[in-house]
């Protein structure tokens, strides 16, 4: 154990006494080595933190908030300092100090309890300056906000659909309803206030390891509600909170390759990524080291957060199971503070929980290790077909052709398939579709493996007299294949929502319930909702260790994502509708066909989410997550073990993050 310049607080932090006295005022103050007061700020007081050397690697040092630097400013008379204490005591058992009542909320900004300035200032002092207040991205386009800035506001309304503008900001996030879409930048003129709505109080800009410690201990301690945030790409509000503090782990950006990693279960190439790692980082990393690796289709993805931790679809799913199944080993901030690693051998609960479990749930993930495959060739098609009116498609062809490739799910998923499209209704308000794959593409597989795979496919259609004109490519990496025949992501549509359905293979023995399920989901793109559509398998691999991941996930065939939405100025009768009609009707519907959803793309008002997001893992994880975090410091809607909560103030239809967080059972 190596201390970390920490003598500049031991110094000095002995006149932290004075805090208390002065609880009024903004600036901490201290007494310098001459006796005078001068203010504590990161040029006088050193971060809380030792540096200890990290167990999966035996040689990186981390940043840790221990016992012995909890017990040096416990020493020192440091104001609240019992406000960053661990959750457990030496012997490791957990002290309950905060355990909430039925009708009990997490403390809130204007409560009695709630942190004054000067705390926030020493929270600020001891993580080296890393706590930001929030301001809410969309401020500067509003002339009221006292940070108004005419050429600020045009690059966010500029770039306010792409995916890097919302990752750079503490808050941000990609999905504006569950904020209450408050302070949104398009609305800067109305002359409205750019009020805080659902986004959290504060967030601390994580770069080392003591700094989550500090916010997991002080929210806990204070019964503050505690968000995780990392890109902030989340579809169900799960990023974002009202009165909360929230961890913002984008800047843990460390990637390491080793050659040769072993496990009991896996021998070969892995990459160690810190948890604000990117989908587009990973591949490029990946990349340079001739390697493959498993993540998401999108470039902006955070791979180690609630990706990750949520299961993880992936191009090479089917071939190699879901991201979660690549993780090798986790570091981990848990509940009660301590900073633990994860893996086969080493805390095996939480490891089993940690992959596909759901972010948010057992505490912050700052590493994982995984995974790297050989590097392989991928071919395939991308084509983007229009029906209806000016083309040879008509509605019956059009059905007829998305049958004939609907029957043949599970014979392409034997061979590997990532079969990825999406319908929309004719962008131009002309009736008919447009059906764009991005892209049907076999792993390890040659353009003429790929063309003899899909030949009975291509056949079918031209028999059908269906139009279409396939893009064919084969590349000898992934990364090409990906940089080129993938979509870019688009997000921020505030007037959506989406929900999903995961649809096992067994139904495809069953002619008669497949063309049920078939007619089903036909009927109700016919009736507005967009299909983003998977065929793939990520079935449970031999040797993989079994994990918490949602187990309708392993027998799905067809993971099919449906979507709602409506116009700028829908009245409350009209979202009422959209909303109810995509949770209740459409999935009601589609339900006895996949009764599993997957939590990451799932709809928050799922009725039954254990079973729908979580299937038979269901009872282990919520023990695991009792006994980790019997007070829940940890919660986002749909997590494991979120029912005993709710947001205060929502329509019973849609819960956004723009209320109290109150226990409502026990
Ligand atoms: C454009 C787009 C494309 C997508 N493509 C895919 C895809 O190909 N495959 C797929 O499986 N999914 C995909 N998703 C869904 C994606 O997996 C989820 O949105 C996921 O939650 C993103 O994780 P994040 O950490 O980037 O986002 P965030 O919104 O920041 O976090 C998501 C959740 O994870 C929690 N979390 C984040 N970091 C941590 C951490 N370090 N420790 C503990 N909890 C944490 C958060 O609290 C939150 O609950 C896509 C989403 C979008 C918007
Ligand atoms: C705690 O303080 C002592 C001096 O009083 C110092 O030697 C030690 O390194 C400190 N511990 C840590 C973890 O910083
Ligand atoms: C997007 O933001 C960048 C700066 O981050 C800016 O240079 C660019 O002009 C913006 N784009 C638009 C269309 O406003
Ligand atoms: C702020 O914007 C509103 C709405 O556009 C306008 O009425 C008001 O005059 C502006 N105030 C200032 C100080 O620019
Ligand atoms: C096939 O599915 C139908 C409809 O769900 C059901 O009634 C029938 O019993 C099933 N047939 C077999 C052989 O399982």
């Amino acid at each position: 154990m190596v201390a970390l310049s920490f003598h500049r607080a031991l110094l000095l932090a002995g006149a932290f006494a004075h805090l208390g006295a002065a609880q009024t005022a903004d600036s901490p103050t201290i007494l310098s080595q001459d006796g005078s007061l001068v203010v504590a700020d990161e040029s006088t007081v050193a971060p809380a933190a030792e540096a200890v050397t990290d167990l999966a690697t035996d040689e990186d040092k981390v940043l840790l908030l221990t016992d012995a630097v909890v017990a040096n400013l416990t020493a020192l008379g440091l104001s609240d300092i019992d406000l960053f204490a661990f959750g457990d005591d030496a012997a490791g058992l957990a002290k309950r100090s905060n355990t909430a009542r039925v009708g009990d909320c997490k403390v809130f900004p204007g409560d009695p309890e709630w942190p004054s300035r000067l705390t926030w200032t020493v929270f600020d002092v001891l993580s080296g300056g890393a706590l930001i207040e929030t301001v809410p991205i969309g401020a500067v386009c509003y002339n009221n906000s006292g940070v108004y800035d005419a050429e600020k506001c045009q690059n966010v309304l500029g770039n306010w659909t792409k995916s890097a503008l919302h990752v750079a900001d503490p808050t941000s996030v990609m999905s504006p309803l569950y904020q209450g879409e408050t302070c949104m930048p398009q609305k800067g003129d109305t002359g409205s206030a750019c009020a805080l709505g659902g986004f959290p109080s504060y967030s601390v800009r994580i770069q080392d390891v003591y700094q989550v410690q500090l916010a997991v201990n002080f929210a806990r301690n204070k019964g503050i509600r505690l968000v995780v945030h990392n890109t902030g790409h989340d579809f169900l509000g799960k990023s974002t909170g009202a009165g909360a503090l929230s961890i913002w782990t984008h800047n843990l950006k460390d990637i390491k390759y080793f050659e040769s990693y072993e496990t009991p279960s896996y021998s070969g190439p892995a990459l160690k990524l810190g948890a604000g790692v990117q989908v587009a980082e990973l591949y490029a990393a990946a990349n340079k080291h001739g390697v493959t690796a498993v993540g998401g289709e999108c470039a902006g993805v955070g791979v180690a957060g609630g990706y990750t931790a949520g299961g993880g679809h992936s191009p090479l799913s089917t071939k190699y199971g879901l991201a979660s199944d690549q993780v090798l080993s986790i570091d981990v901030v848990l509940p009660n503070g301590r900073f633990i690693t994860a893996t086969e051998t080493l805390n095996k609960d939480l490891f089993w929980a940690l992959r596909g479990g759901g972010g948010a749930t057992f505490g912050v993930v700052t590493s994982i290790t995984v995974k790297a495959h050989p590097k392989m060739t991928f071919s395939g098609f991308t084509f983007n077909v229009v029906t209806g009116a000016g083309t040879k498609n008509t509605e019956q062809i059009f059905w007829d052709a998305m049958y004939a490739y609907w029957r043949r799910f599970p014979s392409f998923s034997a061979e590997g398939v990532y079969g990825y499209s999406m319908v929309f209704p004719r962008f131009d308000g002309v009736a008919g579709y447009t059906w764009a794959f991005n892209p049907f593409m076999f792993p390890g597989k040659t353009l003429a493996q790929s063309k003899a795979l899909i030949q009975p496919l291509v056949d079918e259609w031209t028999a059908l007299g269906f139009d279409f004109t396939p893009e064919w490519f084969e590349h000898d990496n992934f990364y090409d294949a990906w940089t080129r025949h993938f979509p870019t992501e688009t997000v921020a549509n505030s007037n959506m929502r989406t929900s999903s359905r995961l649809f096992p293979g067994d139904i495809w023995s069953n002619v008669t319930k497949r063309d049920a399920m078939f007619d089903t989901v036909k009927q109700i793109v016919k009736e507005g909702s967009a299909l983003i559509q998977y065929n793939m398998n990520p079935a449970q691999r031999q040797g993989t260790p079994d994990s918490g991941a949602n187990s309708h996930w392993r027998t799905a065939q067809w993971f099919a994502i449906m979507g709602t939405n409506w116009g700028p100025d829908a009245t409350e009768v009209q979202l009422e509708s959209s909303n109810r009609r995509l949770t209740d009707d459409w999935n009601g519907r589609m339900r006895p066909f996949g009764p599993g959803g997957y939590l990451n793309e799932g709809d928050v008002m799922e009725p039954d989410f254990q079973d729908a997001f979580y299937g038979s893992n269901y009872a282990r994880l919520l023990k695991i997550k009792r006994e980790v975090d019997p007070d829940d410091v940890f919660w986002a809607p749909t997590a494991v073990g979120s029912e005993r909560w709710d947001v205060a103030g929502q329509r019973d239809w849609l819960t956004l993050q723009t209320g109290r967080l109150c226990k409502v059972r026990d």
